[in-house]
């Protein structure tokens, strides 16, 4: 009997394992999705959806829903961009990124001998940029947005007035930030480390703030009472941001970068965000090397991504900035002879020194060489997907940089304020807070927008809609976009196996492979530091939040929410 169980077992396992088992799937659901990363945010964006409101409505009450529950990242104080695509295909993006105020100059974060002032740009008012945020999603709604903005933000104010409850993460990052908090805004402010874990928390200063755009529109916050408010405040602690810089903010529609990968079509973000560009070298130049054929994070898979990944960065530093300020030769970065010449002295006997590699020779470019040292980027950002019921899809990242920003509270309005002027690069050559290196096409000039990372993605398959994803993460978004991607199209994972899969990183300089620690196989990282790679398991004990949704075959959607945050997927 014994043995016949045994054998009954034996040929059970052989023809479970002849189809691919999925381990773990997300949140199905066969209508809308959203996903971010608090639950409730997801839910508010979810009832919008149930309301009758498109993704863009959606879009419009999850990211104010996210600046109450989320200010780690969720803002009114700083800014973002966002893909779409529509039921019809027509695919495009809008960036509301901050801007440098009038009054910034080149030089104004370096002393007399030329040197980079710490914390100039990352903490106080002199680091704040003008925000975008509140432009952004009010052009997001006037060109596609259906529901009135008072039922939008409805839901959004009770969230501040009625409050929510602290995680543990939450909680852990109250007491965390404290001290620096406290320090810059000189007295403890609404959010410190006594608040308690699991206790109620309520906003009522950013209710107010909410209702008063809820009434006023747009205008509130870039010439009304909110602008007032905040002008004062950032007067007083000797900020140089102008009632004529919140004036002349305006969000600006974007063509999207696309490419395509195999069967793949993939939207991702334009500059001034790096984020597309680079998504569509690294995977120009996998593609020819067909990764699938090699098992997920093996070394040769690893090896692969990791030289094409260096490149891209490598080109990062040098060619891109804000294009409406410097020429960035999208095309010729795109080209796929270039690319390929780029990765002529890859091998896999050994890893391609950074020192041997370059950005690539663009002919005729002309940009004054500065020295291009490596790139940081704070890792605070905050992504979220939603595929609505009519098959609306907008993928959005948004951010104030560093954790709370500026680490400046608005206490009359109840929000932080953005540190994002450090990522533009003070002095080329010298890394900001992620570590990136910058050069000159993205030095400090007024009114123009910082280089950012964040890569707010869509992908279709045989032309439909097939994926939305992002992930906040500083220079390592784009590393965890292309991973989340490869996991599904390439090692045939879930949505959920996707984002849970463990990650790494190489952004060129400095010269190692970021991974997390603890989720590699020993013996693929010895091998790989035979290979003279050089490994990094101290730098962050995670690699981006990735909130993304999968088109499934029978046209249910899911969710995949990052286990490493509070993360969730609400659908219906
Ligand atoms: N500050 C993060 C980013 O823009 O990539």
């Amino acid at each position: 009997m014994k043995i016949k169980l045994l054998l009954l077992l034996v040929v059970l396992s052989f023809w479970c394992c002849k189809e691919k088992q999925i381990s773990k799937q997300g949140v199905i659901a066969k209508n809308a999705m959203v996903v971010t990363a608090r639950k409730e945010a997801s839910a508010i964006g979810r009832d919008i959806l149930q309301q009758g409101g498109n993704a863009f409505d959606a879009m419009f009450a999850t990211e104010m829903a996210l600046a109450v529950i989320y200010p780690y990242a969720g803002n009114l104080g700083g800014g973002g961009f966002m893909v779409y695509r529509l039921h019809t295909g027509e695919t495009g993006a809008l960036d509301y990124r901050e801007k440098a105020p009038l009054a910034a100059t080149k030089n104004m974060y370096l002393d007399s001998l030329g040197n980079v002032i710490p914390e100039k740009s990352t903490v106080g008012a002199y680091a704040v940029g003008i925000p975008g945020t509140i432009a952004g999603i009010f052009a997001a709604h006037e060109k596609f947005g259906t529901l009135p903005i008072k039922t939008l933000l409805k839901p959004v104010i009770e969230l501040a007035e009625n409050g929510f409850t602290i995680t543990q993460k939450q909680h852990e990052r109250f007491i965390k930030y404290d001290s620096i908090i406290t320090a810059v805004n000189e007295k403890q402010v609404l959010i410190n480390k006594n608040v308690p874990l699991n206790s109620t928390f309520k906003n009522i200063a950013l209710a107010s703030t909410l209702r008063r755009i809820s009434q006023n529109g747009r205008d509130e916050f870039y010439k009304g009472e909110t602008s007032k408010i905040l002008l004062k405040f950032l007067n007083q602690r000797d900020g140089i941001i102008t009632a004529e810089d919140l004036e002349l903010y305006q969000a600006k529609w974007r063509d999207p970068i696309q490419f395509s990968y195999d069967n793949l079509k993939i939207i991702s973000m334009s500059p001034p965000s790096s984020g597309g560009i680079c998504l569509a070298q690294i995977m120009t130049m996998i593609e020819p090397f067909n990764v699938g054929q090699y098992k997920h994070n093996s070394v040769k898979a690893m090896q692969i991504m990791i030289e094409a990944e260096k490149r891209a960065y490598a080109d990062r530093s040098y060619y891109l900035g804000d294009s409406d300020f410097v020429n960035v030769p999208t095309e010729d970065l795109l080209d796929s002879n270039y690319l390929k010449s780029q990765m002529a002295n890859f091998s896999f006997e050994s890893a391609t020194s950074s020192d041997s590699i370059s950005f690539g020779k663009i002919p005729n470019y002309t940009m004054e060489i500065s020295e291009v040292l490596p790139y940081q980027e704070s890792e605070e950002t905050t992504h979220y997907s939603i595929v609505d019921q009519f098959g609306n899809a907008v993928s959005v990242t948004t951010t104030l940089n560093g954790a709370y920003g500026s680490k400046l509270f608005v206490d009359d309005l109840g929000f932080f304020l953005n540190n994002e002027m450090d990522d533009f690069s003070s002095k080329p050559g010298v890394p900001n807070v992620y570590g990136l290196l910058g050069g000159e096409a993205n030095a400090i000039a007024p009114q123009k927008r910082m280089l950012s990372a964040m890569t707010p993605t869509i992908v279709e398959k045989n032309n439909e809609l097939y994926m939305v994803v992002g992930t906040p993460g500083g220079s390592t978004i784009i590393t965890s976009v292309l991973q989340t991607i490869l996991n599904v199209h390439e090692f045939d994972m879930s949505m959920q196996e996707a984002v849970d899969a463990p990650r790494f990183h190489h952004q060129w300089l400095p010269e190692e492979i970021r991974i997390e620690p603890n989720r590699f196989k020993e013996n693929t990282l010895a091998r790989l530091e035979d290979k003279n790679y050089t490994i990094n398991d101290n730098r962050t004990p995670i690699i981006g939040k990735v909130d993304a949704i999968l088109v499934l075959k029978d046209g249910r959607l899911e969710g995949g929410a990052d286990y490493r945050g509070d993360d969730a997927a609400v659908g219906f």
